[in-house]
């Protein structure tokens, strides 16, 4: 027997993805402005640390496919990262004008940690807060990361919710922020989950959609826990995924499903 979640978390039914990656440049300000205007009220993106140790909205290890850059942010200064502009894959997969529209413009560089709390504190949204770390700095992210985000942050706003793949990421939260709501993130059902969440102290499980099944959504629910899913694209599969119990969907296109599915 395990006991009951430390936190009772009440997700959004639609939350974007690395703002709203659809519609504007993964992981920018322009891309949390999008997902405000498609009606999201949370936003998930991905934070991750310089080489001189600054958080930063980004997503992959090497900086090439949003930036063009050559690299690893690991080893690039707070510096040379702000000079870079990270419209490249939005361009080159969702719409070249679009893309060309947003390049150069302020709000498409890689935004710091702080200049993310302060946009989104006049946006009126709740971050998810995915701690990305670079291998080997799974604790450090999360402290250096929640423990800037903690100053900033008004304690008469909802908490941020912070998300990992990275259990040692979220044992760090667990420390720096204890009172914020943790979320366990997994490709595939965790077949620890019930051990791993009380441990970490997890107020919900977030799982690719695609092995997301009934009985295991059920199961997490009964706990007391939420359920999310990433990322899903699609009314139908949107659809689907609410009829099988999850909470809380995780869209690039926060357009097509906060209207089809968030009355
Ligand atoms: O937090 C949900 C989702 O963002 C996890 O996968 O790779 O898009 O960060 P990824
Ligand atoms: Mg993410």
């Amino acid at each position: 027997m395990t006991s009951p979640p430390a936190f009772s978390l009440r997700l959004p039914r639609i939350m974007g993805h690395r703002g709203a990656k659809a519609l504007a440049p993964e992981n920018t300000l322009a891309s949390l402005k999008a997902a405000a205007a498609a009606g999201v009220t949370w936003v998930e993106f991905d934070v991750m640390l310089t080489g001189d140790g600054a958080p930063v909205l980004f997503h992959d290890e090497t900086l090439a496919r949003t930036t063009g850059a050559a690299g690893q942010m690991a080893r690039t200064s707070l510096e040379v990262v702000r000079g870079l502009d990270a419209t490249r894959h939005f361009a080159e997969t969702y719409s070249r004008r679009a893309g060309k529209a947003f390049r150069g413009q302020p709000d498409c560089r890689v935004p710091t940690l702080e200049e993310t709390a302060a946009c989104l504190l006049d946006l009126g949204l709740t971050p998810n807060v995915e701690i990305k770390p670079t291998p080997g700095l799974a604790a450090r992210t999360a402290e250096v990361a929640l423990s800037r985000l903690a100053e900033i942050w008004p304690k008469d706003r909802a908490a941020p919710l912070v998300s990992s793949f990275e259990r040692e990421s979220l044992a760090a939260a667990k420390r720096v922020v204890p009172d914020w709501p943790r979320g366990l993130l997994a490709e595939d059902f965790p077949a620890d989950w019930r051990e791993a969440m009380a441990a970490l102290g997890c107020a919900s499980l977030h799982m690719y959609w695609r092995r997301t099944r009934r009985a295991d959504v059920a199961a997490v629910k009964a706990a007391g826990y939420a359920f999310a899913v990433y990322t899903v694209n699609g009314v139908r599969a949107g659809r689907m995924l609410l009829d099988k119990g999850v909470d809380c969907l995780i869209t690039d296109r926060p357009d097509l499903l906060v209207p089809a599915l968030d009355a």
